[in-house]
């Protein structure tokens, strides 16, 4: 469809040229399995370990006082799932290799289900989990969370932008909280949608390990990185020949992650241009929506959210149907998160917010890029203007 407007970047990207052509090159000539001892395989261990090294250079700049004092290392994995599983799971596989012992552990109620279900896996087992509650603004209760920290979790996990309302969470005053009372707990944020959107204070913030993935930046999807303040915190949850420092086994798709690392590049240089953008765009589409819809709407999390996420609660409409809706006209949004739209259950996160059941069907997220226009948002609230007269 020529006319296609896509506004849903926060499920997935399209890849941008030059991540496009780094994979078509390194496919072409790094095809070698990266842990052969011939040309082929060292051309190709070469490239993978450059990608690392630019994949760390550009999260902690060495030009700058961000130089960190630690040691950090980068465990490409197939995506933020992944990441997320290796980052809790292989945690407790570090500290207990006998798997007999229970953990306590916490998580605010709106992770991604890549965090929560791990959870869920790991409370059934018997290990003692905690669902932290967050308030209307979409973030997590500071002083209920200072309560829980008093319990002296072993593993604390949060994301850093919540991928359906765009809600930051603060995620450095948390590990001022876990220094101020000296906890060896294990902080652990998703950062799956704050890559190369905003910046992730690893450092400030005390972190131990963060989560990212490709394809929320324009590189290709089944491609990620855990990356480690200290190498040696993990044990890995699956087996096999041993590769990324012993964590991640299997052979490495050296291909994805150097155009992953494209992509990452140009994320990082373009944003504050992108983040300009997408403020513009934004706030744009408010002012027309204001301007035009005349159906009750509200914006959630308007000033704890990120510029590339609007989040709008239409309390008397389906958001599933709209989008549908959306859909038929050329226009791709979102209602709830790719992997739950096609479940029509009301909205865990709106519900943690404090909406009641029947509000949480109504809530659509549109997500810019840099690579949109400012014809955006005129079309967008044009044409959902034109859908709500007749539905
Ligand atoms: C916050 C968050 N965490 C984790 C994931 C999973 O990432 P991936 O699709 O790379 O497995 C997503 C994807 O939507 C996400 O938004």
């Amino acid at each position: 469809m020529d006319s296609l407007l896509y506004l849903d970047n926060a499920a997935t990207t399209p890849m941008s040229q030059e991540a496009l052509e780094t994979f078509q090159e390194k496919a072409k000539s790094c095809y070698g399995n990266s842990s052969s001892i011939h040309r082929m395989g060292q051309r190709a261990s070469l490239c993978l370990e450059g990608a690392r090294r630019d994949l760390l250079s550009l999260l902690f700049p060495k030009e700058s006082s961000e130089t960190p004092s630690f040691h950090p290392t980068a465990i490409f994995t197939s995506g933020g799932t992944e990441s997320d599983n290796l980052a809790i799971l292989g945690r407790i596989h570090k500290l207990d290799p006998s798997r007999k012992k229970k953990f306590k552990i916490g998580v605010s109620i709106t992770e991604h289900s890549a965090v929560l279900k791990t959870v869920e896996e790991l409370k059934e087992q018997g290990h003692d989990v905690a669902f932290l509650p967050i308030d209307s603004c979409g973030v997590i209760k500071l002083d209920e969370l200072s309560s829980f920290f008093e319990t002296k979790p072993d593993i604390f996990s949060i994301h850093h932008v919540n991928n359906e309302t765009g809600a930051i969470q603060p995620i450095e005053k948390i590990g001022a909280l876990l220094r101020e009372k000296s906890l060896n707990t294990f902080y652990h944020s998703d950062c799956v949608q704050s890559f190369g959107k905003i910046k992730i204070p690893f450092k400030e913030a005390t972190l131990d390990a963060i989560s990212i993935s490709s394809h929320k930046i324009h590189g290709p999807k089944g491609v990620g990185a855990l990356i480690l303040k200290e190498k040696t915190a993990l044990d890995p949850i699956s087996f096999g020949g041993g590769h990324e420092a012993g964590v991640r086994s299997g052979t490495v798709n050296v291909p994805g992650i150097a155009s992953f690392v494209t992509a990452a590049k140009e994320a990082i240089h373009h944003l504050e241009v992108c983040q300009s953008r997408c403020h513009n765009l934004k706030n744009r589409t408010i002012q027309l929506l204001n301007e035009q819809i005349k159906a009750p709407f509200r914006i959630l999390c308007p000033n704890s959210s990120i510029p590339q996420v609007l989040s709008i609660l239409f309390p008397e409409h389906e958001a599933a149907i709209l989008a549908r809706m959306l859909d038929d006209k050329g226009i791709c949004v979102s209602s709830g998160s790719a992997c739950s739209s096609q479940s029509r259950k009301p909205n865990r996160i709106l519900q943690a917010m404090g909406l009641p059941t029947n509000e949480s069907y109504g809530a659509l997220r549109i997500s810019f890029s840099r690579y949109l226009d400012e014809t955006a948002p005129e079309k967008f609230v044009r044409t959902l203007h034109d859908i709500l007269k007749t539905y």
